[in-house]
């Protein structure tokens, strides 16, 4: 435990973040190419940082939507672990977001530490991937989604979530890159 105490933890800059993505991709997670962006313009203070003498080894991002909340990119440098800074980093964002409606979207095999810290299990879900060739899209009901009304993609969204995600849908070219 001596390592933690030397632990400081602050808010990520934008290199900070590019750092929080690829452990997040180290961990075979598949984060959409601009959620840093996309989550930093919903939330510009929500990503954290563990610096040991200046070296980045932990992070978490809670990030604050109207009255919803949620917690992710939770990962430790693997040399780290088990020290307590896994712990201290996620009670810093769960005390950033005091107040609001919190969701983890977290890893099975962590849902007992998620009950612990009084999270509920809300619901499980099974992601599956296929390779799409984009040019065998020919539906004609399907276009780019920056080519409609951005007001009637949040009204759209609205109807599946529980809160209003302007900033997050409008995040940089998040858009541009999407098929509604
Ligand atoms: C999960 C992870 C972030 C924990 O970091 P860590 O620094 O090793 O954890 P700590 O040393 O702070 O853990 C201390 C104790 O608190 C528990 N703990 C850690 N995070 C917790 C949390 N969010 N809520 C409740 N308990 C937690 C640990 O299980 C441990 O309990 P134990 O001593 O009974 O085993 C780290 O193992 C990791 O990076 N794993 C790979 C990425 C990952 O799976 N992230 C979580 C995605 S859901």
């Amino acid at each position: 435990m001596a390592e933690n105490s030397n632990l400081e933890i602050v808010s990520a800059s934008s290199d900070q973040v590019e750092w929080i993505i690829s452990m997040a991709r180290k961990e075979g997670w598949n984060p959409g190419d601009n959620d840093a962006i996309a989550f930093q313009q919903a939330d510009p203070s929500g990503y954290f940082i563990g610096l040991i003498n200046g070296k980045p080894v932990c992070c978490v991002a809670g990030i604050k939507f109207n009255h919803i909340a949620i917690i992710g990119y939770y990962v430790v440098v693997k040399e780290h672990r088990g020290q307590g800074h896994g712990m201290r980093i996620f009670q810093l964002s769960v005390n950033y977001l005091n107040g609001y409606n919190v969701r983890v979207d977290g890893l099975l095999i962590h849902a007992p530490k998620y009950q612990n810290s009084g999270f509920k299990i809300a619901h499980v879900n099974v992601r599956y991937t296929r390779a799409v060739d984009n040019s065998t899209i020919s539906c004609p009901f399907v276009c780019t989604a920056s080519s409609l009304p951005f007001d009637k993609i949040l009204q759209y969204d609205a109807r599946f979530y529980a809160d209003e995600r302007k900033h997050f849908l409008a995040g940089g070219s998040m858009l541009e890159q999407q098929i509604a």
